[in-house]
């Protein structure tokens, strides 16, 4: 009979036949699929699993910290974190194309990742990659494959990866549908923050920059972005919405602040309600709260003096910006 404990055990079972005494490296980006793969293999194998966690300075805030904090201390899981802020962010200085810095950050992570990888070689006898990859991505590269103009933005996926570093792939998820992988992750422990969680793309604040990356519009574009989850959680929003995050628009504007007249950037809020991230429409967020997020986020975050509503539907706009 067909349970999630009992799924559990087979994938275990077969993980641990699978991998013998050898060892396994998983790129951990703190996303649900991702996450789960690490907890389940984690359960199979304990140590002898390695997550690497790459920083790449266009994370949200305290997420390094979370990912630290729940894997390496609640889950006592051998996780590296790579840092490599300044490597990102120097490559990507004065790129303004969207592809470009997709490309960059796609490429500059590859090359983070595969030093670490041949790193860790030097340590043991590593000899799989592991991938949180659902049976929908299975379906989608097949199709992205088939026919490159479906892909419409530069995917940040890792594929392609294990080939070039003679790893065999270990895919312990392939079978399963995203309502699945987030009951299997409930099942281990995961918490719902991370089980729940809204999808996050690969480039990161990277894409919700518009324009060139400067290291203090990201910082103003990630206070905001810290007040606007606060307060979709205080409404009991965040879990409802497909997407709920900020974007940081490289355009001043006037304000006045007590008698001081201020000249500041644009902050937008995208909230989206979609089912499978084809389409999207524009969420209907009460007033109210739209008017707590919006006066918050000028009063407590210097930099920007003007909030405004994303109200567009995918199609013809995109979810992201860039
Ligand atoms: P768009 O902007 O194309 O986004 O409507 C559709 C969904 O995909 C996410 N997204 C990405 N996810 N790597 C990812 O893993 C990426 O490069 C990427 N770009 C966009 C986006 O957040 C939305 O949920």
């Amino acid at each position: 009979e067909w349970s999630m404990a009992n799924y559990i055990e087979e994938s275990v079972r077969q993980i641990r036949e699978t991998v013998g005494d050898k060892r396994v490296i998983l790129g951990l980006s703190g996303g649900v699929d991702s996450s789960v793969a690490a907890a389940l293999i984690h359960k199979a194998i304990g140590k002898q699993l390695t997550c690497v966690f790459v920083d790449n300075g266009l994370l949200r805030l305290h997420e390094r910290e979370q990912v630290e904090k729940l894997y390496g201390d609640h889950f006592d899981l051998d996780l590296r974190v790579a840092k490599k802020a300044n490597l990102f962010l120097g490559r990507l200085k004065g790129v303004s194309d969207p592809e470009k810095k997709r490309k960059i950050i796609g490429n500059t992570f590859v090359e983070v990742f595969d030093e670490e990888v041949n790193k860790l070689k030097k340590r043991g006898n590593y000899a799989f990659l592991a991938q949180g990859t659902l049976y929908p991505d299975v379906i989608e590269s097949v199709a992205i494959d088939g026919n490159p103009a479906a892909l419409i933005k530069s995917h940040h996926n890792v594929g392609g990866l294990p080939k070039k570093m003679k790893l065999d792939l270990l895919e312990p998820l392939r079978a399963l549908f995203k309502d699945e992988v987030r009951e299997l992750g409930s099942e281990l422990g995961l918490p719902k923050e991370v089980v729940w969680r809204q999808p996050f793309p690969g480039p990161g604040l990277g894409v919700r920059v518009m324009g060139p990356i400067r290291k203090k519009d990201l910082d103003v574009l990630r206070r905001a972005d810290a007040i606007l989850h606060e307060e979709m959680m205080a409404a009991d929003l965040y879990y409802k919405v497909w997407q709920s995050f900020c974007v940081f628009l490289p355009v001043k504007t006037v304000g006045v602040m007590g008698d001081e007249r201020t000249y500041e950037n644009v902050v937008a809020l995208r909230i989206v309600e979609s089912v499978d991230a084809m389409t999207a429409d524009w969420a209907r967020v009460p007033y109210e709260v739209l008017r707590t997020i919006s006066s918050r986020i000028i009063n407590e975050v210097t930099g920007c003096n003007r909030v405004v509503l994303d109200i567009s539907s995918k199609p013809p706009s995109t979810i992201e910006w860039e």
